[in-house]
């Protein structure tokens, strides 16, 4: 059976002490969750979180890695400095690093090498952009998304592959993919995991949505049956909503 995961992408918010604050919240309201649960401080605050949740259920989560390994690359964070502090996971192409940070295919590409070629855990971004809803060509943009990255390399262990499926329009706007459009999309990437690595080693890929998550909406997107579970931005900034997600599953 694939396993169950919900993260909270904390993005650029909570310094410090709120960081710390809410991991330990989370850890003394529900610690025993039936799924796999994750939260992604912003990097200075990575190592604090993660001894905070050291001895609970909670994995710690990078938003960000560099495609380098080591060198004269000012402002980045490498795949060793991570694991230096115990970090195993990280996202790679969230749109806002896509669209904010001009990170494009070929970026990311490097950056799943290099976190493959590491051992590190990836959750892969993926999801369209409105007007290509508009125009009904969601599965080509992430078929292209996929083609022109994931599935044009060679390294990839998929133990350590987490699809997750945000369309744009759908972060930090309120309007989430309601449970039809997200079942129709995650069956056609489960399709495309098929087709590329076959079904045996695929089916185990747990494919995740996020996009407006809310305790009020969580469970009939759970429910769906391609999908496994969600990556939660505004809602996971606070233990009450991100818990009541979480136990939605
Ligand atoms: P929201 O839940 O705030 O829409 O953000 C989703 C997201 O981008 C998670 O990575």
């Amino acid at each position: 059976m694939r396993r169950k995961v919900v993260a909270g992408n904390w993005k650029m918010n909570k310094g410090l002490k709120d960081s710390t604050a809410l991991v330990q919240e989370i850890i003394q309201k529900n610690n025993s969750f039936n799924c796999d649960v994750y939260v992604a401080p912003a990097f200075p605050f990575l190592n604090e979180v993660s001894v905070v949740s050291s001895s609970s259920q909670i994995k710690v989560l990078a938003q960000n890695v560099s495609s380098k390994s080591n060198g004269a690359f000012t402002g980045e964070v490498s795949v060793d400095m991570l694991k230096s502090i115990n970090i195993k996971s990280v996202i790679i192409g969230h749109s806002e690093r896509r669209m904010l940070f001009g990170e494009d295919d070929k970026t990311l590409k490097m950056k799943l090498e290099n976190c493959f070629k590491n051992d590190m855990e990836v959750f892969f971004c993926i999801g369209e952009k409105l007007d290509m809803r508009e125009k009904g060509m969601q599965n080509d943009v992430i078929e292209n998304q996929l083609e022109n990255t994931l599935f044009d390399i060679d390294n990839v262990n998929l133990e350590k592959l987490i699809i997750a499926y945000e369309p744009v329009w759908a972060i930090g706007t309120g309007v989430n993919a309601n449970s039809d459009q997200v079942q129709e999309i995650h069956c056609h990437i489960r399709k495309l995991l098929n087709f590329r690595y076959g079904k045996e080693s695929s089916d185990l890929i747990p494919i995740i949505y996020g996009g407006s998550l809310k305790p009020d909406n969580s469970r009939n997107i759970f429910n769906c049956s391609d999908v496994d579970g969600g990556l939660v931005g505004g809602a996971s900034l606070n233990s009450e909503t991100f818990i009541k997600i979480i136990d939605s599953i």
